[in-house]
């Protein structure tokens, strides 16, 4: 078994392969002229670990072509970031179901995929192929653990994180509570507290992905009127469009970190270990 992956995912991917005491395959990549993507790979193996993160348009479709050059091969691919993977209903008539539509097309030329985090589990049944969704709730619990903050509250922005935020809070004993969020438009959000207070205390904010950061900056602000000693946020898909990180910090925010499913300078959690032991069951 060796590792091989995209550009964009070259530094989990390297790690993934030390977790698994193997190799990583070289691959050269390049364009032509007009822009189309080249890429060459070194000596693959009969069993391939593809790892690469749909972060773009350019990265689905090195990806796409990755799987190809390994096509003599038995390939796991693994998808730790599947942007699209939100647009997964036809929200208003017309609209394609985007997640359907990538996974389809990642499906081709492996024989099972594995996400983490993704955006729904139910977007699992488009893949023609077996798919199984991981979870760095555990690994951010233990980063979140390393901040010695005292008595911590976690905090999930809405109820549909809550599950995600127990599980970090489990970690550490911690309590844990969600937000109210009202989702007004594509970059703006409306935040309502629940029932434990953040007075005097230290606040990590827990959420799958920061895109544009509004839900982060929406519920710091919240925090900080009530009072709140300081907050901080984790994610793990840091996303940060727009200039998201650099306007998060700019409202006080004391940190925010992210996993290396997308690589970020702020990817302090690493996915590496948990991915690798999915693998190894395979
Ligand atoms: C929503 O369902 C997700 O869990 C995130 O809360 C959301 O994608 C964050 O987006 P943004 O950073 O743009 O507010």
């Amino acid at each position: 078994m060796k590792v091989i992956c995209t550009e964009k995912s070259q530094v989990l991917g390297t790690h993934i392969a030390r977790a698994l005491k193997t190799t990583v395959v070289s691959v050269s990549y390049s364009r032509f002229p007009d822009g189309e993507h080249y890429l060459v790979t070194g000596e693959t193996d009969d069993e391939m670990v593809i790892v690469g993160s749909v972060v773009d348009n350019d990265s689905l479709v090195q990806l796409m072509l990755l799987t190809d050059a390994c096509d003599r091969s038995t390939n796991h691919l693994v998808l730790p970031y599947m942007a699209y993977a939100r647009q997964d209903k036809r929200f208003r008539p017309g609209e394609p179901v985007s997640s359907r539509v990538i996974a389809r097309a990642l499906s081709m030329g492996v024989s099972d995929v594995t996400t983490v985090n993704i955006h729904d589990s139910e977007v699992l049944k488009s893949f023609t192929v077996p798919a199984q969704n991981l979870s760095l709730a555990a690994g951010i619990g233990s980063y979140i653990r390393t901040l010695g903050l005292k008595n911590p509250l976690i905090l999930a922005p809405d109820e549909g994180a809550m599950n995600f935020a127990e599980n970090v809070a489990s970690a550490g004993g911690w309590e844990c509570d969600h937000l109210e969020k009202t989702r007004l438009s594509g970059v703006e959000v409306k935040m309502a507290p629940r029932q434990l207070s953040a007075k005097s205390r230290s606040v990590v904010i827990v959420d799958d992905i920061i895109s544009t950061g509004s839900t982060i900056a929406t519920a710091a602000g919240m925090l900080c009127q009530q009072g709140a000693e300081d907050v901080c946020a984790a994610c793990v898909h840091g996303v940060f469009t727009g200039g998201a990180y650099a306007r998060l910090m700019a409202t006080g925010i004391r940190d925010v970190v992210c996993s290396d499913t997308i690589e970020r300078s702020c990817s302090r959690i690493s996915a590496a270990e948990e991915i690798a032991r999915a693998i190894r069951k395979h």
